[in-house]
């Protein structure tokens, strides 16, 4: 059980934010145009995320189990049909596919952190960033070996079992690296390109929506939130009763957003000022940019090195919690102890990221859905099975459940907040989730 409300936020979040808030949402709101891609994340976020975080932390506190034995329970108790236990499925490859990218990615930010670590020992510093980026994705010995790091260090705390003690630096390091994000975005008061920042992120053009903004945007809501894959659902299993899952599910979507909003507001200043072009900036927008302001300010070297370490810290906590749900299914599938099923999942995993990693070099002219690898991956991932899964998940919480179960789970909405939120997840988050995948596939 989390001792209080308070681990639980912690953990949650802890899983929440990572490379999605820092790395992701920046990259897709410069490739997608800005302000109205980032409004509909917003809203995405309020109409369908929030929902059904409630609806996942509220089925893992009643089943008190793996996703799939909690969808067994809640499915034999209710006398459902047994084909809802799908929902664990799809949240447990769609967890393998992400980790899969994620770790790799996870790589770039050590890989980062070492070049700046190497900086301060005399090595050759960045001057443009965009080759040493290409440089990057053209070795795959770096890609591998900075990929095969992340995920030792993600194994090690789950086959270990102490993920609470890694919490307990997350208190301390979470809250630092938001004060970094601070930090840049006071240097990009500094530059005087806040306004066009601003005016980038937040003026909506809607002439620049297409189905695959909406679905971007819908993706990215799931993808930041953790939701979808059972995650959250896993956490909730250790959610104690008295505690309001409304109050935390909307103080950990606050947190999420926060961050993701500030990660924008820090890098877009950066981006107008060394007049990088903000669209299509893809996944090296991070990478591409953020070096030419460590290069101008103060302290840069360390300033790096402290911005990629905690980078990759919150990445880290958010792999753990993407590596959990397989393991746990090794685990009561079969004979194997935890650190076996850990071992095994990470090896999997591990294998399954060199497509990612060798298909920015040795197979870069793959393409599939007419996107790279590493974006195709990401694409079915983040941007399908995510809303799937969340799909299945709002429609059985709010329909299937019993609702003694799901009133009971949620005492201190009103009548009318209860109704709301049934709305909410049974009406209007798959709808939104069915008519965005519609406009996706209608162009
Ligand atoms: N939410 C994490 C991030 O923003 C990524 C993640 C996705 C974690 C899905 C768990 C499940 O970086």
């Amino acid at each position: 059980m989390w001792s209080s409300r308070l681990a639980f936020i912690l953990a949650a979040s802890g899983s929440a934010v990572g490379l999605g808030n820092i790395w992701r949402f920046p990259y897709l709101a410069s490739d997608n145009g800005g302000g109205a891609f980032v409004l509909i994340y917003l809203g995405c976020i309020a109409l369908v995320g929030l929902p059904i975080m409630a609806a996942e932390i509220l089925m893992g506190r009643h089943g008190r189990m793996s996703p799939v034995n909690t969808l067994r329970k809640l499915t034999s108790e209710g006398g459902h049909s047994k084909g809802w236990v799908v929902i664990g499925w799809i949240g447990m490859a769609a967890a393998v596919m992400i980790l899969s990218f994620y770790s790799v990615v996870g790589g770039w930010t050590l890989h980062y952190a070492w070049l700046y670590v190497e900086q301060l020992f005399g090595g050759a510093p960045i001057t443009d960033p965009d080759a040493t980026f290409t440089a990057m994705l053209g070795s795959p010995g770096t890609l591998v070996f900075w990929h095969t790091v992340f995920m030792l260090l993600t194994v090690g705390v789950v086959a270990m079992g102490v993920e609470k003690g890694l919490e307990r630096a997350v208190k301390f390091l979470m809250p630092l690296l938001f004060l970094i994000l601070l930090g840049l975005f006071a240097y990009g008061l500094s530059t005087g390109k806040v306004g066009q920042a601003f005016e980038f992120l937040f003026t909506p053009d809607f002439s620049k929506v297409h189905g695959s903004t909406w679905l971007a945007a819908l993706g990215q809501a799931f993808f930041s939130l953790s939701l979808g894959m059972c995650g959250i659902m896993t956490y909730g299993a250790y959610l104690p009763r008295d505690i309001s899952i409304p109050r935390v599910a909307a103080t950990v979507a606050l947190t999420d957003t926060s961050v993701a909003l500030l990660a924008g507001l820090a890098i877009f200043p950066v981006v107008f000022a060394f007049g990088i072009d903000p669209a299509g900036g893809g996944p090296g927008l991070i990478f591409t940019s953020l070096p030419l302001a460590f290069n101008d300010m103060a302290f840069g070297i360390p300033y790096a090195i402290a911005f990629f370490v905690l980078l990759a810290v919150a990445a880290w906590t958010s792999s753990i919690s993407l590596l959990e749900p397989p393991t746990a299914f090794i685990v009561e599938k079969g004979r194997f102890s935890r650190k076996s099923a850990a071992l095994l999942a990470a090896a999997v995993i591990w294998a399954l990221g060199l497509v990612t990693a060798l298909g920015f070099n040795v197979w870069a002219s793959v393409r599939i859905f007419g996107r790279d690898l590493q974006g195709a991956v990401e694409f079915i991932a983040s941007d399908l099975m995510l809303p799937v899964g969340g799909l299945l998940i709002a429609v059985f919480a709010a329909w299937v459940l019993r609702k003694d179960i799901s009133r009971g789970e949620l005492p201190d909405l009103g009548n009318g907040g209860y109704t709301a939120w049934k709305v909410l997840c049974g009406i209007l988050a798959p709808g939104m989730v069915l008519l965005i995948l519609y406009m996706k596939l209608a162009g």
